[in-house]
């Protein structure tokens, strides 16, 4: 049989996994698919566990929407890759750029020490810190990097190591995937400069959002991998979608969008500190992106009627092959 999780880890990857946002988790068609255990081996909350979601006032923590995904992993045995702590968007108001360093500090160590320590154990890896490099590869100007520079970042790694210590602590981020500009060299650089100082970082995320036929190539991929693995032991495709820019998809488009998912999944299996590939849901009933670029979309491997893509088997034969 056709199945994702099962043939990756046969392929030698830990997981293929899913992120799964709340909405869907009362449609038991879709349900059944993020269960099945020889599907997706690994989930990731797509929301759940932000700082909007966890704490939305201050010192008010609320766990129910991160709950309810990390409970299915709970359930099925399923990996939980957790998402995300610090992180610029879907920061409440309340985190504003108005704290001296010291309070920044307590803030984030408050935040992190409640939030993951509520999911201790739980978590294969935290996305600890999301998105602080900017695509010209300056530091990203968020509230957090306000108060304290670059030493944020540090501080987050370290108190996440302390609160849960099994976790594996990552870095995670888009337009890091094609080899090499100037925000690969800066997270690289980030990267380094923030072990230097102490803290542990295991694996940098590299988010995956493309678009079919302008997706990296394997190449590419690899030699940014190549680069990575200097400087941390596990990297990993985290969110991947690959959307199409002119929509209905044709057969020919649907086509293409299988090579650029294979030319991820190929690169993923020939690097060897890649352990796996999660896709930014599975399905285009509930995918983020036409929600945020209109007239795009169709970038997952089901369609929104729950219709495998070519995408879907493509990836399948290659992970059977490997
Ligand atoms: O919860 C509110 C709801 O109360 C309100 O009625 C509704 C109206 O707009 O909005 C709801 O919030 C939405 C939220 O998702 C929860 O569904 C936000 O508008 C919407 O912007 C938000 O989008 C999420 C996005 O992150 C925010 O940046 C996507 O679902 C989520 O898939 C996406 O995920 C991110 C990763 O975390 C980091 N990498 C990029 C990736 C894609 O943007």
């Amino acid at each position: 049989t056709c199945q994702l999780d099962k043939w990756a880890k046969a392929a030698g990857l830990k997981y293929f996994g899913t992120a799964v946002d709340n909405p869907a988790l009362n449609n038991q068609g879709y349900m059944k698919i993020a269960r099945d255990t020889d599907e997706f081996g690994s989930i990731t909350p797509a929301n759940g566990q932000k700082w909007s979601n966890t704490e939305s006032s201050q010192g008010r923590f609320s766990y129910g929407s991160g709950d309810a995904i990390a409970n299915i992993a709970k359930q099925t045995g399923q990996l939980l890759r957790c998402h995300t702590l610090v992180w610029y968007n879907q920061l409440p108001g309340w985190v504003s750029s108005s704290y001296s360093k010291d309070q920044m500090q307590r803030i984030i160590a408050t935040h992190i020490q409640n939030v993951a320590g509520h999911y201790k154990g739980q978590c294969y890896a935290w996305d600890v810190v999301n998105e602080a490099v900017e695509d010209d590869g300056k530091m990203r100007q968020n509230p957090m990097y306000k108060a304290m520079g670059i030493d944020y970042i540090t501080h987050s790694f370290k108190i996440a190591a302390q609160t849960d210590p099994t976790a594996k602590l990552y870095y995670n981020d888009f337009n890091i995937e094609r080899c090499c500009n100037a925000k690969i060299n800066a997270t690289y650089d980030m990267i380094k400069t923030v072990k230097a100082a102490g803290a542990r970082i295991d694996g940098i995320g590299m988010q995956g959002h493309s678009r079919v036929g302008k997706s990296p190539s394997k190449k590419e991929l690899k030699d940014t991998m190549a680069k990575f693995s200097q400087v941390v032991d596990e990297l990993a495709y985290t969110e991947i979608d690959i959307r199409h820019l002119k929509l209905p998809a044709s057969a020919a488009d649907n086509q293409q969008q299988a090579k650029d998912y294979l030319e991820v999944v190929g690169a993923c299996l020939e690097a060897p500190k890649c352990v796996g590939i999660t896709v930014w849901d599975f399905t285009d009933q509930y995918s983020w992106i036409p929600g945020q670029y209109s007239g795009e979309g169709e970038a997952c491997l089901w369609d929104r009627s729950y219709n495998k893509k070519p995408a879907y088997s493509s990836i399948v034969s290659l992970l059977q092959s490997a």
